[in-house]
């Protein structure tokens, strides 16, 4: 068994359509906090960075999206692709969830898989969405009374990202040696792997096998998932699973990127879905907003200064209120 260099996820990232219906999902319907916004760090299109999560912005929470609907730039969602979004949930809430996403015009349904309740739906971008019933999490559920969530129901954080592959086989090594996770189950649904977490069994991916779809788009695209990033806690372990990795012979981990808040690497899996290994500067969210105050303005890295007046004029008009 591989030692565990993650422990938990950091945050899951989308490339999603509208940036005020993006805003809208999130806080008025799942119940989450903004606690950043910003911009995209990469390339040169103005688009929005909106990161949601409980009110501090605890890693293990965290959505970021890229709303793409001004640059118009829209993939496909198929195999060999990060395919959906799942977050925890208080045992027993499935109906209160059912009930709610359909009272706000969002069709829902309860299903299970691994054998956990779930409620299935639809990011209004089209991104497959679950929420499921983990009652190993011992999270704290991320109340929003502004929003009529209850420690009976709101959402408690990420329990994973579920990956749409043609070969079940095909992600094996990277999974179990590289990444260190354990297989946990596997059934005709596909396989679960338990990611190691030092407060508790919180979360899991999936390998899910779909050999008919044609291959997802792996750009920054709307309507797609971009990756999943897992957290290291630090820069030693960072460091020590990028050169295990490359060790296996996956040499194309990324250099180390700024994200401001947070330090990144990349890396493709064989299974085709991009992975991130991440951890959170001391400073964190509350680095250009007061700890009280995050996610409450638009902001920008300070090496963005001098390209603040363009990317005003290239963002799309959102009130996020
Ligand atoms: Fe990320």
């Amino acid at each position: 068994m591989a030692k565990a260099l993650v422990s938990g996820y950091h945050h899951l990232t989308l490339s999603t359509d509208g940036a005020q219906e993006d805003f809208d999902f999130y806080t008025k319907t799942l119940g989450l906090y903004s606690i950043k916004r910003t911009v995209l760090f990469d390339g040169t299109i103005p688009v929005y960075h909106l990161y949601y999560g409980s009110k501090s912005g605890d890693a293990s929470t965290i959505i970021t999206t890229f709303p793409f609907r001004k640059p118009a730039i829209y993939g496909r969602r198929g195999t060999n692709q990060s395919r959906t979004i799942m977050q925890s949930i208080p045992v027993g809430s499935s109906d209160y969830w059912v009930d709610r996403l359909n009272g706000k015009g969002i069709p829902a349904q309860k299903t299970s898989r691994f054998g956990l309740t779930r409620v299935v739906f639809a990011h209004p971008c089209g991104i497959p969405h679950e929420l499921v019933e983990n009652p190993a999490d011992t999270r704290l559920p991320i109340v929003n009374p502004a929003q009529g969530t209850t420690e009976q129901t709101a959402i408690r954080g990420i329990y994973g990202g579920g990956i749409a592959v043609f070969d079940l086989d095909s992600m094996n090594e990277f999974i179990e040696g590289g990444v260190g996770l354990t297989l946990e189950a596997s059934s005709d649904e596909g396989r679960m792997y338990s990611v190691p977490d030092n407060l508790g069994p919180h979360s899991v991916v999936e390998i899910l096998e779909d050999r008919t779809s044609k291959q997802g788009t792996w750009m920054l695209a709307g309507g797609t998932i971009h990756h999943l990033a897992l957290n290291t806690g630090n820069e030693e372990n960072q460091y020590a699973l990028k050169a295990r990795l490359e060790g296996m012979g996956f040499t194309d981990v990324s250099e180390q990127k700024d994200r401001n808040y947070f330090k990144s690497m990349y890396v493709r899996s064989p299974g085709g879905a991009l992975f991130e290994i991440a951890w959170t500067v001391p400073e964190g969210w509350a680095k250009d907003e007061a700890p009280d105050a995050i996610g409450k303005s638009l902001v920008f890295p300070p090496w963005f200064e001098d390209r603040r007046a363009e990317l005003m004029q290239g963002l799309e008009e959102a009130a996020f209120q």
